[in-house]
């Protein structure tokens, strides 16, 4: 082997392993910044965290392709003890009030990071009233929640814990709770330098894991579309689902209203209940999703109330519902008067941006 090709390789595997790691699996290895040589030994190394992780060591988060660089806050560092922390904390069903609620439940690995139904079910059989989205490149937003109540993966993840029908706990008790198991303590004093368990922490544990549920590399990044998906891709340009779909989550953190649920008895304020407006101008808008492996995130839309993807296309190509304060964005899209053939192609295109899907089975739990 020469060795420039032997670098290449080198950097194929790090690239790979490092995947690997981003997406948590079973691995829990190495701390070092780079990997460097001993990147593709990160997978074979399925120990227990380290408790001599500390904040010092900053984690080398890996972009899939088509992905751009993350931000991290500065008061929150990547690092391996975190994310191991946050991973534990996301499957542990002691954060709800029964015990049988954990992050896991509505947000599903097994289910593309999503929920396979309309809307979700928390503790005691209760059942909410919007659809659970996937957390796969959450990362990215700064508007979280459908309404964008949320500025931060930080501020939103001790939302469903106290929130009264996911997982209704108080989060006071939940710190004492979590306080009293041994492991736990040894992994916050790890993670924390010494801090042990807060609020503050089991959010910023939580944000970093969710930091590394990053999916890319699609058919679409790859540029491996078949035909149809091609130009599926140059209608979604010309009827203009890209305005509101942007690169590269084609999704946004803007406000829409394209009429899901206006028609129903109770229509979804969304945010309106956010913002407050005096006036109608934020009724019924919506955050604009993440198209990134919509394929498999269904049912579709706020509500799930849309079983499969080629309905919702059909939806959205056919210029949304119509209503009282529907978007004028929408107009350019009535117009292209897309056909049956061309909504099939944008379902096409819409498959093409499927990509590696973190692979990540619940932890052990601390006892
Ligand atoms: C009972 C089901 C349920 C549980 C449990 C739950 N979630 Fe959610 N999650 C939802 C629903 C439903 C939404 C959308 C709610 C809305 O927009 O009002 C959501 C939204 C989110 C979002 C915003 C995603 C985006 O793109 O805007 C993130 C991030 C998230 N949840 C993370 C978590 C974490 C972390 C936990 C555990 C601490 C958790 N969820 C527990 C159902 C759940
Ligand atoms: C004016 C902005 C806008 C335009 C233009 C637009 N969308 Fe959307 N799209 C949205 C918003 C907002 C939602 C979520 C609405 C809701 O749930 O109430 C959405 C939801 C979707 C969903 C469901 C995603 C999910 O996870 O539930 C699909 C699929 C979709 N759009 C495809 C398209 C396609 C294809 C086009 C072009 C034909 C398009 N959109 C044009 C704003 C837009």
């Amino acid at each position: 082997m020469n060795k420039p090709n032997f670098f290449r390789i080198a950097a194929v595997l790090m690239v790979s392993s490092g995947l690997i790691i981003a997406a948590g699996c079973t691995d829990k290895g190495t701390d070092k910044p780079g990997g460097d040589t001993d990147g593709p030994k990160n997978v074979e190394n399925g120990g227990t965290p380290s408790p001599g992780s500390t904040t010092k060591n900053v984690y080398d988060l890996v972009i899939p392709v088509g992905l751009e660089p993350l931000d991290i806050p500065v008061d929150n560092p990547l690092t391996q003890a975190k994310i191991d922390l946050g991973k534990i904390l996301y499957f542990d069903t002691r954060l709800s009030k029964d015990g049988t609620i954990s992050c896991a439940t509505c947000h599903d690995p097994k289910n593309a990071w999503a929920e396979p139904t309309a809307t979700s079910t928390g503790i005691a059989g209760q059942i909410g009233d919007r659809n659970s989205p996937t957390i796969l490149n959450s990362a990215y937003f700064e508007s979280l929640f459908w309404d964008g109540r949320s500025p931060s993966l930080e501020h939103q993840a001790l939302g469903p814990i106290e929130n009264p029908i996911e997982m209704g706990h108080d989060l006071q008790v939940v710190v004492d709770q979590l306080s009293k198991i041994p492991g736990y303590q040894v992994m916050f004093e790890a993670a924390f330098n010494g801090e042990g368990v807060s609020k503050q922490n089991i959010a910023k544990a939580i944000a970093s894991f969710e930091r590394t549920l990053l999916s890319g590399n699609s058919p679409y990044d790859r540029k491996e579309m078949d035909e149809s998906a091609q130009r599926g891709e140059k209608l979604f340009t010309k009827a203009g689902c890209q305005f509101c779909h942007a690169q590269p989550l084609f999704g946004s953190d803007k406000f829409h209203n394209i009429g899901i649920g206006t028609k129903g008895e109770k229509p979804d304020p969304g945010r309106q209940t956010v913002s407050l407006a005096d006036d109608d101008r934020d009724w019924g808008k919506f955050r604009v999703p993440t198209l990134r492996n919509v394929a498999l995130t269904g049912p579709y839309f706020h509500d799930g109330k849309i079983a499969t993807l080629e309905e919702a296309v059909n939806i959205m190509a056919s210029g949304g519902i119509e209503n009282h304060n529907i978007s004028p964005m929408l107009k350019k899209v009535k117009d292209a008067k897309l056909t049956d053939q061309d909504k099939a192609d944008l379902t096409a295109f819409l498959k093409a941006l499927t990509g590696d899907i973190p692979q990540v089975e619940a932890p052990e739990m601390p006892k």
